[in-house]
């Protein structure tokens, strides 16, 4: 990206924040007809996420396939879906999805095996077995991502290992009974699983907690040192419009540091914040971030470059708007509105490869 597109998103960020939304293409929301595919100008995979309930939207699909190279399960790829008490696996969704994005051309990213928010009766009742429950492990993992080859080019295989406070690992079944290599395990099966996948650690927060990203690079120094087949490094990126300036940029740079793959997992940008803006206007901002996170991982090396995603296409589809009676306000956190029309963000986002 180029010093002048770089200055033009400055341009188009400062005019928002004289309410001259307009500025992006004239007018301040696109309508989906009118406004380009991201794919089209957005150079490295750009992804969404989703569930089955939304294909019976087709303006949800349409505009999907129009602008995203890739989607991902908002949960039904995970345990708390897929894991029956008999062990068995629930794939139909998540396979329905797979055909989707195949059926459209694009990729879809694996969301996640293994969570410490996740474990599920049958495993529970193994844990006082833990040669049965590595076994359980390790064909759950296979089972689940085998008929996934050739559409999931990245697994999320571990998601969400550190403690906020960067302490150390989180507790969880998995560590309980497998002690803290649950994650080289479950990375060693992955690669039997599936030899051309890239296998991701994901994490969120990391921009937010320098201790809890320090702590999220040794765990992945030393997956690396043990001979774990790590390839790959995942942020979430679930931030807020008063994030630190600079703290995205720092994190990407940190996860780049390692020369693996590096995915920018899970964007949404939030316009609730904890505090006050103190006179900021909250749409400006979150220009500022989305050209944070996008001139950041602009500067990674190409072949490191496994891709960003939204964690889902319109506002009204955000998990963020879902728990509304814990909310007082709508949040507009993704690039789309409500109606399909594409906002300054997204007008921001095509901008920098104009
Ligand atoms: O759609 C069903 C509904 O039919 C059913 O009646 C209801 C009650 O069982 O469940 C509904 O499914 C819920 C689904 O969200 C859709 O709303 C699941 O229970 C619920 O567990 C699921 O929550 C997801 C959550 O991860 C846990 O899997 C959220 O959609 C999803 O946005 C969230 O995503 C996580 C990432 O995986 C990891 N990073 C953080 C991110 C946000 O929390």
């Amino acid at each position: 990206m180029t010093a002048d597109r770089r200055n033009l998103l400055k341009g188009l960020a400062a005019l928002t924040g004289a309410g001259v939304i307009a500025a992006c293409n004239g007018k301040a929301q696109q309508t989906p007809a009118s406004f380009a595919p991201l794919k089209n100008s957005v150079p490295y995979p750009i992804g969404f996420c989703g569930m089955s309930v939304n294909f019976n939207d087709p303006q949800w699909t349409d505009l999907g396939t129009r602008h995203f190279t890739r989607f991902v399960s908002e949960w039904e790829q995970k345990m708390e879906y897929i894991l029956q008490e008999d062990g068995s696996l629930q794939l139909d969704r998540a396979l329905a999805q797979a055909n989707f994005a195949r059926a459209h051309g694009m990729t879809m990213h694996g969301h996640t095996l293994v969570w410490y928010a996740q474990d599920g009766e049958y495993f529970q009742k193994l844990a006082n077995r833990p040669e049965a429950f590595l076994t359980a492990y390790a064909d759950y993992i296979a089972g689940v991502m085998k008929p996934f080859r050739g559409i999931c080019d990245g697994w999320d295989v571990v998601n969400e290992p550190i403690l906020d406070n960067g302490s150390g690992l989180r507790d969880c079944l998995w560590r309980k009974v497998l002690g803290d290599d649950y994650i080289g395990l479950a990375f060693e099966a992955a690669r039997q699983a599936d030899p051309n996948t890239v296998l991701f650690l994901n994490d969120y927060n990391l921009e937010y907690y320098p201790a809890k990203r320090r702590r999220f690079l040794q765990l992945c120094e030393h997956l690396l040192k043990t001979g774990a087949p790590l390839t790959g490094v995942a942020t979430q990126t679930h931030v807020a419009v008063d994030v630190e300036k600079g703290a995205i940029r720092d994190t990407i740079r940190d996860l780049g540091a390692l020369g693996l793959k590096v995915y920018v997992s899970e964007i949404d940008i939030s316009l609730r914040t904890d505090k006050p803006l103190m006179g900021k206007d909250g749409r400006k901002e979150q220009l500022r971030v989305l050209e944070e996170i996008v001139t950041a991982y602009d500067e990674l090396r190409p072949e490191q470059k496994h891709g960003i995603t939204f964690w889902g296409l319109r506002d009204k589809d955000s998990w963020l708007n879902r728990d509304k009676g814990l909310r007082l306000s709508k949040d507009e956190p993704l690039l789309f509105d409500d109606k399909g029309d594409a906002k300054p963000m997204a007008q921001a986002l095509t901008q920098l490869w104009a």
